[in-house]
């Protein structure tokens, strides 16, 4: 397959292009909305595109309500926490992330998701996909009915934040896939080769709360934006 190509909804890079392409989609989805509700994820994958924001000095629309799609349940400070990353790697950037250290996860994921309520709901859903085709934390056995929640991580997903935790933590607070799927459009990144077969599985197998990425699929306005080795296994068209 070449480095670069697209089928309906997806867009495929070389992996150097990756952040300069995830922003050009996020942009287009932006500029459809007055006063977009986005939510934002974390995680490696992101990073590329919130350099290119960086280096492009990029300011969301004023009046944009920002959030989070998730957040790990602890309560120290961590470095691994979203609310830790955000502050790296979009700093200054009013993103609401849920705490983090909040005494009650529960109570504190349900006034996160009215204030998403309350603003709209989400215009633009940015994503990324877990090892085990996560979705924010909705792990499988998640449906597109499944709320907002704190879960409890799966074993793919500990595994896939080892190197930034240690414990890692056991529980996350999470949008479900009922508030992100009612996402105007939804933006899906995914870059590496580690990302190539869940990736497969999720836009081009069946549709099933084993791989809940793979509800995307039934998604009005899905964009897909990957670089050629997380791509390698998509069929071209
Ligand atoms: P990653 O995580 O970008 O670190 O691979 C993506 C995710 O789990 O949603």
């Amino acid at each position: 397959m070449p480095d670069r190509w697209s089928r309906e909804g997806l867009l495929a890079v070389p992996p150097e292009e990756f952040g300069v392409a995830a922003f050009a989609v996020l942009l287009h989805a932006l500029a459809r909305v007055d006063r977009p509700v986005v939510g934002l994820p974390t995680g490696r994958t992101p990073v590329a595109l919130y350099e290119e924001m960086q280096r492009e000095s990029f300011v969301f629309p004023e009046g944009s309500r920002l959030f989070a799609i998730d957040e790990y349940c602890w309560r120290e400070p961590h470095p691994g926490t979203n609310a830790a990353f955000f502050a790296r790697h979009l700093p200054g950037v009013p993103i609401r992330v849920p705490r983090h250290d909040a005494p009650h996860p529960d109570a504190e994921i349900a006034e996160f998701c009215r204030a998403v309520a309350d603003a709209g709901g989400l215009d633009v859903a940015v994503v990324g996909i877990g090892a085990d085709g996560h979705i924010a934390f909705n792990e499988p056995g998640s449906t597109t009915d499944s709320p907002c929640r704190v879960t409890l991580l799966a074993e793919p997903t500990r595994a896939q934040i080892a190197g930034d935790w240690q414990p890692q933590p056991t529980h996350g607070m999470t949008l479900g896939l009922a508030e992100l799927l009612r996402a105007r459009r939804i933006v899906l990144l995914a870059s590496g080769e580690s990302k190539a077969a869940i990736l497969a599985t999720a836009l081009d197998g069946p549709v099933t709360p084993d791989v809940p990425a793979s509800f995307l699929q039934g998604h009005p306005a899905l964009t897909v934006v990957c670089d050629s080795a997380a791509a390698s296994q998509l069929r071209p068209c």
